[in-house]
């Protein structure tokens, strides 16, 4: 495999932004999209470095996963950005946004331009990172760039990584129009359950412990600060019906919210099955709670997916409840996971790809993503929806060589991903000469419109 600047894509069925289907080339040069042709239109030039032949393949744009964590710096030993890097070659995952729980925490220009430094050197797919939010940075949070927004873990632990209190929260809300993405677990309540339910090593415990109360009160007091400066928000990884019924019910046009697949897929059942390779935050919940998420879906009430991945060694994962450490990895599953609910008959493959890439792309305002057109970057997945192949350990790029989906016979998996035009994986073969580049994010001052 060659690093390609002259490339076409030939009979290719291809989702067009309508949402329609045709069948044709895409003809790219250097980074860019140039023509999206029936397969009728004589080829404007034949001087291609590369041909691919996409005969029987659907070409979707690129995933944006827009919440990772790919634990670099600090705790390379569950993933770096180059293992995680070709995780999402291989899940046709193009672009990622990636939180701040790192080690030393994201919380500053320094830090961020860390990590923008270390990604240029090692990620074979496009970067943003988030800055965090403690109770002392917000001069950081106001000057930080580029970067998707400010992430705020309202409840859950991770050092100074923690603003729960309404007055702190308030001061974060109040200064500054910059996207704000909270992790909404309520703080006090996590706290005082915590210590109610001491002892007890049952991981199924995890989803009594931080139950949907816990999560709907965050996100209650997230909405409230919102509309009270009419602040940019976006709820990350919504986990229970009680929260998508409030969105329902009431979203102001400048929130955004998110679900995870696992928070569609899986639910309190999977203990059983998967002990603490199940546990998560916020926590797997119930069989109608996936309904309900996946019905908010549907209906627009949710704007997108995210995977939340967050690798955990199988070792540590194996210490027993509440010592094992809570989080899984997606970005490798989440394409044909999605692809195969779509297939079943669940959702359509065009409201796949605009959860997964044109929604993301248009609420982070990252521009000449998430649509194939012309003029737009070619960051694009080919995707084999005709045959079935199960979610096997031996066959995981993550570093943590596991996933909740392990048996899973999924369809829709990527068969090539070209990021900014470069083919980084190709039928079980990834380039690792291709380098990602920093998302830029246009405009995000302003309040997302909806639609
Ligand atoms: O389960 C989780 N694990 N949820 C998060 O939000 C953080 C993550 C992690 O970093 O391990």
């Amino acid at each position: 495999m060659s690093i390609s600047s002259n490339l076409i894509v030939r009979n290719a069925r291809i989702l067009l932004p309508t949402g329609d289907f045709m069948t044709g080339n895409v003809q790219i040069s250097g980074k860019t999209i140039i023509s999206v042709t029936p397969e009728t239109t004589a080829t404007v030039s034949s001087d291609f470095d590369r041909e691919i032949d996409a005969n029987g393949l659907t070409l979707l744009p690129g995933v944006i996963d827009p919440q990772v964590h790919f634990r670099e710096p600090g705790l390379e030993h569950k993933e770096d950005l180059f293992t995680a890097s070709c995780a999402c070659a291989k899940g046709g995952v193009t672009s990622f946004l990636e939180m701040p729980n790192t080690r030393p925490l994201t919380i500053t220009q320094a830090d961020l331009d860390d990590k923008l430094r270390r990604a240029a050197e090692k990620c074979l797919v496009n970067y943003g990172f988030f800055i965090g939010a403690t109770v002392e940075n917000l001069p950081d949070l106001l000057t930080a760039n580029p970067t998707p927004g400010i992430k705020i873990f309202m409840g859950s632990m991770h050092g100074p990584l923690l603003v729960g209190g309404e007055t702190e929260l308030d001061a974060i809300f109040a200064k500054g129009q910059r996207l704000i993405a909270v992790h909404a677990e309520d703080k006090a309540r996590l706290e005082q359950r915590r210590q109610e339910f001491d002892g007890i090593t049952d991981p199924a415990i995890h989803s009594e412990i931080q139950d949907n109360e816990t999560a709907l009160l965050a996100t209650k007091l997230a909405l409230k600060l919102s509309k009270k400066y009419q602040r940019r928000l976006h709820i990350l990884h919504l986990s229970t019906g009680e929260e998508a019924e409030l969105l329902r019910q009431d979203k102001p046009s400048w929130v955004t919210a998110e679900v995870t697949p696992q928070h569609l897929l899986l639910n309190t059942s999977a203990y059983q099955q998967i002990g603490t390779l199940a546990q998560m935050n916020p926590p797997l919940r119930s069989h109608r709670d996936n309904q309900i998420l996946w019905q908010a879906l549907l209906d627009g009430v949710i704007d997108f997916i995210a995977t939340d991945h967050a690798p955990h060694t199988l070792e540590e994962k194996a210490k027993s409840y509440p010592n094992s450490p809570s989080g899984m990895p997606g970005v490798e599953t989440s394409l044909p996971l999605m692809l195969t609910q779509a297939i079943e008959g669940k959702c359509t493959i065009a409201q796949v790809a605009n959860w997964m890439s044109t929604a993301v792309a248009k609420a982070y305002n990252i521009p000449n993503k998430g649509s194939i057109i012309a003029g737009y970057d070619a960051d694009l997945v080919l995707v084999d929806l005709d045959n079935y192949h199960p979610v096997l350990r031996e066959e995981l790029m993550t570093k943590c060589g596991w996933s909740p989906f392990e048996g899973w016979n999924l369809t829709g998996w990527p068969v090539v991903t070209l990021v900014g035009g470069q083919v980084v994986y190709e039928r079980g073969k990834l380039n690792t000469n291709v380098r990602g580049e920093a998302l830029t994010f246009e405009d995000n001052y302003s309040n997302h419109q909806g639609d």
